[in-house]
């Protein structure tokens, strides 16, 4: 299920790749060329990292809620349960907000002012995290700690399927903002 999900063909929510125009302003090396840069990706590294952390805490995150929605296992809900899911969820956000809040105050000003060329792709990602913050904040609003049995189902529900959306978004925001900024940030 989608909810408030932006139809523009740059959106995160419906764009498939970088469109040619950014593509075109894209700094050397390209992707296919990064093996051959061993010191760049080193420099990137911690990128990376954060990138493959948040993937895989999404996507745990989405199973776990998968698995409880089981007729079966959401029998077994306890309070225990909820504590590990809204523990899980705690790290998830604030893994996401901390990556963004490094790359909105420091990674992104400096990336533009250095290198005017990708500034309109740097602009995109800029769109892609204002997006995703109003899903962090749908996110944010459910309170694990608080599941009524009456209607624990219908809440589990609809968290799965804003995570979900979450897991489902990253892995084109990740991509296209490697594109631009690991090649920059070999540079700096
Ligand atoms: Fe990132
Ligand atoms: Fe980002």
């Amino acid at each position: 299920m989608k909810t408030n999900v932006n139809c523009d063909s740059l959106s995160l929510y419906s764009r498939e790749a970088l469109p040619p125009e950014i593509v075109s302003t894209l700094l050397s090396p390209r992707r296919e060329q990064w093996g051959r840069h061993q010191s760049m990706l080193a420099r990137s590294q911690i990128f990376f990292d954060y990138h493959r952390l948040l993937s895989e805490e999404s996507q745990r995150l989405t199973q776990e809620l998968i698995s409880l929605l089981d007729y079966g296992n959401l029998f077994f809900v306890n309070e225990q349960t909820c504590l590990n899911l809204d523990q899980n969820l705690k790290n998830l956000l604030h893994h996401t907000h901390h990556h963004h809040n490094i790359e909105d105050q420091l990674y992104f000003p400096r990336l533009k002012r250095q290198f005017p060329q990708i500034k309109r792709g740097i602009d995109l990602l800029d769109n892609d995290h204002k997006e995703l913050l109003l899903l962090l904040d749908r996110i944010e609003s459910f309170d694990l700690t608080r599941l009524k049995p009456s209607n624990r189902y219908e809440q589990l529900a609809r968290l799965h399927a804003e995570v979900s959306q979450l897991a489902a978004v990253f892995p084109r925001h990740f991509h296209d903002e490697e594109d631009l900024i690991i090649p920059a940030l070999g540079k700096l």
